[in-house]
């Protein structure tokens, strides 16, 4: 495949974006397509770093544009290392957050707006756009709910934990909630929004139809 094809999947904490993205990543897989999954923050060994820094509850007082700096910084880091050379090699890059996580939680949770984080994407990000996004977006109170079991469990109290934005109150998450849905008005040819309470084969399953169009659209546009 002489393009590579670049997917992100975004949606609130415990939407079940990780399950949707190993699934795509085998169906993918089955079908001979090369796949790379990463994940915003982290994905290089500097991102991780980063991630556990900006992740861990231990890390107090964090400004919020030093969190969106640090969530940029990460970012740069995997695009140069991972996502532009995976495609460049033609493979499908399969990315668990990206910029629109930055607008929706620093630009609508913690309110510093869109354009700021529009902008920082256009000067570090050299406007890197995905090709296709997954929003997932069940209901508030389940979903968070099990990300702060989730976290809970695989917290360790002399590494840290990930619980930094679980601690967040819901208002944060309604502000999330709704900015992605302006992203996803604004956005609507690139993101694929999936909203409400739907069982995990029943998301996989519109999910792999979207891609499916997608790479056959890819495959006509291409030179035999
Ligand atoms: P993630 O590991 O995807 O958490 P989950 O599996 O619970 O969805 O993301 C970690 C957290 O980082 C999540 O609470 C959202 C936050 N985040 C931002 O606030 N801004 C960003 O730009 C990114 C990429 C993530």
């Amino acid at each position: 495949m002489p393009h590579g094809l670049f997917i992100t999947f975004e949606g609130l904490d415990g939407s079940g974006k990780t399950t949707q993205i190993n699934r795509l990543a085998t169906w993918l897989k089955k079908r001979g397509y090369s796949t790379v999954i990463t994940r915003q923050p982290g994905g290089t060994a500097t991102g991780e770093r980063i991630r556990a820094l900006v992740l861990d509850s231990r890390s107090k007082g964090l400004a919020p544009q030093c969190e969106m700096a640090l969530m940029f910084a990460a970012r740069a880091q995997t695009i140069a290392e991972v996502i532009k050379p995976a495609l460049a090699e033609g493979k499908i890059v399969l990315c668990d957050r990206f910029t629109d996580s930055t607008e929706a939680y620093q630009g609508g949770g913690r309110e510093l707006g869109s354009e700021v984080v529009l902008e920082l994407h256009r000067l570090l990000c050299s406007n890197l756009r995905p090709d296709l996004t997954f929003l997932l977006l069940p209901p508030l109170g389940p979903a968070l709910a099990r990300a702060r079991r989730r976290n809970l469990r695989t917290a360790d109290k002399n590494k840290g934990d990930e619980n930094r934005f679980e601690q967040e109150q819901d208002a944060f998450y309604r502000r999330v909630r709704k900015k992605y849905l302006k992203i996803a008005a604004r956005e609507h040819a690139r993101v694929v929004l999936i909203e409400g309470d739907h069982g995990i084969k029943e998301v996989h399953e519109h999910i792999v139809a979207a891609v499916a169009e997608r790479l056959a659209k890819l495959a006509a546009a291409t030179p035999k």
